[in-house]
């Protein structure tokens, strides 16, 4: 085995052990029946450059970080302000009820080559999302690793997740009209532009690909 992919193997199992660190000690509690963390190990996700795990309780002080950060913030909260521990908190408990009650949401986002917490990204379930398809592409990075294709490289992945793993329909994405580099990300992966509408508030472009479209594509690209 070279070294580059001895330590990726490396930083594959760190990930793979805080996912049964914190089956173990929540075992008692029983958070995951064994059906359920099987579940969450094959949703782990490696990518040229990343590797996705599914979200646990152990990311929250990171999300608080990437969250604090005004140009992470800009675009998600349209009072222009940055997210408050609490805040930050209600987001990561959204994300764990996405894994929990869908068993899909975002992933933690992990750099291959240090094996640094990046961001959040993957597919999270928007219950109040006015439509039949809910799943919606998402995603925040460091700001240090922006620019590189990363959001593109994890996205395609965590679409491929959906439609491959679990049979979704139709994926959407969301963002407001003026977040240019969220709707690059989008229009990369193969989402298309459906319009504008009001949502919690706010106006919004959105987006989205069917499960037909992202074959064909996936077909042709072979
Ligand atoms: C959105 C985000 C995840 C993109 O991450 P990323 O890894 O830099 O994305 P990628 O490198 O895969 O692609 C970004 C694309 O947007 C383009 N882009 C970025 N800023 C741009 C700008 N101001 N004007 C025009 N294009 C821009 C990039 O050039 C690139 O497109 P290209 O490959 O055609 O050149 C990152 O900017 C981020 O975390 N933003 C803050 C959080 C956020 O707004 N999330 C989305 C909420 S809906």
């Amino acid at each position: 085995m070279s070294i580059s992919r001895c330590c990726l193997r490396t930083i594959e199992l760190a990930a793979k052990r805080v996912l049964m660190q914190t089956w173990y000690n929540e075992k008692n509690a029983r958070t995951y029946s064994d059906r359920d963390f099987l579940h969450l190990m094959k949703a782990v996700i490696e990518t040229t450059h990343l590797l996705l795990r599914p979200w646990q309780e152990e990311d929250l002080d990171q999300l608080v970080r990437l969250l604090a950060r005004p140009e992470v913030a800009r675009y998600i909260r349209l009072d222009g302000q940055t997210f408050t521990r609490e805040e930050s908190a209600e987001v990561h408990a959204r994300v764990l009820r996405s894994w929990n009650e869908q068993r899909l949401g975002p992933w933690a986002v992990i750099d291959k080559t240090t094996g640094s917490w990046i961001g959040k990204l993957g597919l999270m379930y928007q219950e109040d999302w006015p439509g039949p398809d809910k799943f919606e592409v998402d995603y925040e990075l460091d700001p240090a690793f922006w620019g590189r294709g990363l959001a593109t490289e994890g996205t395609q992945a965590a679409l491929r997740y959906g439609f491959v793993n679990r049979s979704l329909p139709r994926i959407i994405g969301a963002t407001v009209p003026e977040n240019v580099a969220s709707r690059r990300v989008m229009e990369k992966c193969g989402l298309t532009y459906q319009g504008e509408l009001r949502f919690r508030n706010a106006r919004i472009v959105w987006y989205a690909l069917d499960a037909s479209t992202w074959w064909t594509l996936a077909h042709e690209q072979r």
